[in-house]
Formats: structure tokens, C-alpha cells, sequence
């Protein structure tokens, strides 16, 4: 597949996007709170509903080893793992990840929507979880290949909302203190100025619809773009 090649300014790495025709590399990711898997089901539907062949995954998870590394990962009667570790199983899950779901269905010409990417590693494991950011890129390289998606929506959500939001029972990650998820929410703001990658802030403190509306609007643009390509 032909692809386009994209600097990042923290590492010196190259990364590259998928130009295969029609098919489109679409991640939503933040904070928790922010109300992305929503968004992320919304999406898949409208571009189902307009034609497209949508593949919709989420990461950490989408394949049977995925799925147990989740577990191990996210279950809050979970072993320990050290932040080394931990980093490393979401990278695992994401390789498996693009191996069996992503490369196959870009490939095929189709649009992948995940929910979270290797963005998600940088801000919870690096930004907040206190591994340095650059050694986070340079295994995420070696993960991925150096794949970015074509577009990353982040959604940026305040304390208020994110907290109004997660009334269900949260996970390991979810339970970690405030000053955690302060560190999280603050870091997805910063890693956006050096992102290696078409990066669009959405403000998920609006009203779902209006949030889906701007997501929609973002991606439609991008398809648009695409295809031109
Ligand atoms: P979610 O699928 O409900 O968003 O939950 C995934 C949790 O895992 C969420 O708290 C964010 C966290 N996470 C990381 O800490 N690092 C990662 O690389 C990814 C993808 C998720």
C-alpha cells in the first residue's frame, strides 16, 4: 500500500499513514469519561448506514489474545504488573491487534474505527503513569510499524463531565487516584502540540449529539481528503 510519511518532532522516528484507496484509519481516544466508545458505536453505525464497510475494534482488546490481555490488564483482581509491563502488554494487544484486524481490513479498502491507540500509552503509561514519553514512541514504532491512524479525534473532557459520566463500576486503570486522571487528562492535552500525526481536539464537554455531530463533521472532511488523495 502506498503511504505518507509524517515526522515526529520529539523522537526523529518516521511515521506513515495508509493511502490505501477508500479505506480509512480512524481513531477516537481521551480520558475516561469522555463518552468515546458512544461516539465510536455512533460512528461505525452512520458510516455503515452510508455505505462504507466498517471494521470496529478497540484497543486494548479485538482478538482472542487481546481480549485476555484486557483482562489482565483491566480486571481489578488483576496480578501486579510493573509500569514496564503493563506498557508492554497494551503494546502486545495492539500488535495483534493491527496483525489480525487493522493491516487485513485497511488493505481490503476498508475504514477501522478503534477506540483508543498507541496515543492512549503515551498519555496513561508515559504522561501520567511516569514512563518516559520517547521510549513509549520508540517501542509503539516497533508495535505498529511506525502506522499512524489518518485521524485521531481526542476527546477532551473537564472533571465535571468526565465524573458525571462514569457511574458504572470502574476498572484498574479507572480506580487509580485523581491526581492520576488529572495527570491523564492534562496529558492528552500536551501530547497533542507534538503529535506525529492529523490530531483534532473535540470538545466532549457538549451535548452528545453536538459532540457527535463535530466527530462526524471531522471525519466526513477526512474522508473527503482521502479519497483525493
Ligand atoms: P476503555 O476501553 O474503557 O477505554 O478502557 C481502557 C482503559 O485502559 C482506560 O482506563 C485507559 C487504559 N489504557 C491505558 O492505560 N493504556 C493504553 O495504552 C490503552 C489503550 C488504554
Amino acid at each position: 500500500m502506498g503511504d505518507s510519511s509524517l515526522q515526529n518532532p520529539n523522537s526523529g522516528l518516521i511515521w506513515r499513514t495508509t493511502n490505501a484507496p477508500e479505506g480509512l484509519f480512524i481513531c477516537l481516544d481521551g480520558p475516561d469519561g469522555a463518552g468515546k466508545s458512544t461516539q465510536a458505536a455512533s460512528l461505525t453505525q452512520t458510516l455503515r448506514d452510508q455505505g462504507l464497510e466498517v471494521v470496529a475494534v478497540r484497543d486494548p482488546g479485538g482478538t482472542a489474545l487481546g481480549d485476555r490481555l484486557r483482562s489482565l490488564l483491566l480486571d481489578r483482581d488483576s496480578v501486579e504488573s510493573c509500569p514496564r509491563a503493563e506498557m508492554l502488554m497494551f503494546m502486545a494487544s495492539r500488535a495483534q491487534l493491527l496483525a489480525e484486524q487493522v493491516m487485513p481490513a485497511l488493505e481490503a479498502g476498508k475504514c477501522v474505527v478503534t477506540d483508543r491507540f498507541l496515543l492512549s500509552t503515551v498519555v496513561y503509561q508515559g504522561l501520567a503513569g511516569g514512563i518516559d514519553p520517547a521510549e513509549i514512541w520508540r517501542v509503539g514504532h516497533a508495535t505498529t510499524s511506525g502506522l499512524m491512524p489518518n485521524l485521531t479525534l481526542m476527546l477532551d473532557v473537564s472533571r465535571e463531565a468526565a465524573e458525571s459520566r462514569m457511574e458504572r463500576t470502574r476498572d484498574r486503570i479507572e480506580s487509580r487516584p485523581e491526581s492520576y486522571q488529572e495527570a491523564v487528562r492534562q496529558g492528552f492535552r500536551s501530547a497533542m502540540s507534538d503529535f506525529p500525526g492529523p490530531i483534532t481536539r473535540i470538545n466532549a464537554d457538549l451535548d452528545p449529539d453536538t459532540v457527535f455531530a463535530n466527530i462526524l463533521s471531522e471525519v466526513l472532511h477526512a474522508l473527503a481528503e482521502h479519497s483525493r488523495a
